[in-house]
């Protein structure tokens, strides 16, 4: 159980820079969740460089925000189409894109990570970054469940990582929880919770433990409902109405989890229920271990617990 009695002071290293303004930021992964971060950052002024391993994965992610966008601006410019038009392109001009994260982070405040939940390939590229990155460039993770000190155990600059957990869809969801370790200064703490204000966004204070607050809560719920359906006690759609009519939500919990992604959820519950076993909570799914086999990951390969037409990017 040790793995859920971390203890948090937040340290005051001696290597600690001040309070970082952060205005060009690297987002490393532009799937779902580092697209929408590239996006709000864009518009919201700063400079983005997003990172993936192909160029096609990169254009394709452009698109995204392009699309996005056009969802934003119908709302906030309905009477000015040209004004949303001309809002466009300046954010996308904030957006440039590489394949080649080492080379474009010699001049970002920030990099913001959010590639695959797994560990060791978190480690790897903030491993690498750490020896590139400018002394200042303050670190921060996008992860949903693993322990953000386990990730920047990889770097030497401890007091200058973070985490920042965004929801998807980021230019919707207001929430960011911002992680701070024990080792984390106050100052890289200050400028990430700064950062999030900047963005538009209410930030929350979380402690390092797994899942932070929503995720704790919230994996937990999905995982009960793909229980219950693999039990047959309920339909997809059923349980789905039953949580959105009954229990006011946005979305079922099965809809939700097509959502997130059922690769995502998968290496959640999986690394949890490694950590914990004896917790029921945290009991894998075989349907939803099925499901990631047969790549049907939910949105954004088309099928999941549902079927899409559109594949969407965010
Ligand atoms: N970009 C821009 N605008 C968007 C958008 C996007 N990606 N998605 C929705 N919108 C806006 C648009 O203005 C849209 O109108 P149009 O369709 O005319 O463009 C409007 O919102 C309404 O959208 P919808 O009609 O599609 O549906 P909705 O009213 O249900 O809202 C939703 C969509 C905001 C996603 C809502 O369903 C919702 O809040 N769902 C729950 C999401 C949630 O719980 N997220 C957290 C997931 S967990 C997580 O992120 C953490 C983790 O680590 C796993
Ligand atoms: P995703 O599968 O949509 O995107 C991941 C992207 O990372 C892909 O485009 C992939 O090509 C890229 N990638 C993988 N390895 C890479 C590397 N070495 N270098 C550069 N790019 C690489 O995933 P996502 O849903 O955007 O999730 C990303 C992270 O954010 C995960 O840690 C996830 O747990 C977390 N997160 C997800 C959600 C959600 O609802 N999906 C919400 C909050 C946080």
């Amino acid at each position: 159980m040790a793995f859920f009695s971390h203890q948090v002071c937040r340290g005051f290293s001696s290597s600690a820079v001040r309070n970082v303004v952060i205005k060009h930021v690297t987002i490393i992964g532009s799937g779902q969740m580092g697209a929408g971060i590239a996006q709000v950052a864009a518009s919201t002024g700063h400079s983005v460089t997003l990172v993936d391993t192909s160029d096609d994965i990169l254009k394709k992610s452009v698109k995204g925000i392009e699309g996005s966008l056009r969802r934003v601006v119908k709302k906030k410019f309905a009477d000015k189409p040209e004004a949303g038009e001309e809002f466009i392109q300046k954010v996308l001009q904030n957006v440039s894109t590489s394949t080649d994260a080492g080379s474009v982070v010699q001049g970002s405040d920030l990099v913001l990570e959010a590639i695959v939940e797994n560990l060791k390939i978190k480690q790897d590229i903030f491993g690498q970054l750490d020896k590139v990155a400018p002394q200042h460039t303050i670190f921060a993770s996008n992860t949903s469940s693993l322990p953000i000190s386990d990730i920047a155990s990889s770097t030497s600059r401890l007091d200058r990582f973070g985490g920042l957990h965004f929801f998807n869809p980021v230019p919707m969801m207001k929430l960011v929880e911002v992680i701070g370790t024990s080792a984390t200064s106050q100052e890289t703490f200050d400028s990430l919770l700064n950062f999030s204000k900047v963005l538009g966004k209410t930030p929350v204070s979380c402690k390092d433990t797994p899942g932070f607050i929503v995720n704790r809560l919230l994996v937990p719920y999905i995982m009960e409902a793909v229980r219950l359906h693999e039990r047959g006690h309920g339909s997809k759609e059923d349980i789905d109405i039953a949580m959105k009519l009954g229990a006011g939500y946005p979305m079922g919990p099965l809809e939700l989890a097509d959502f997130v992604g059922l690769d995502t959820a998968k290496f959640i519950i999986d690394g949890w229920s490694a950590m914990d076993p004896s917790n029921p909570l945290f009991a894998p799914s075989e349907l939803l271990n099925k499901k990631v086999a047969e790549g049907k990951l939910g949105r954004k390969t088309g099928e999941g617990f549902y079927k899409y037409k559109i594949l969407c990017v965010q």
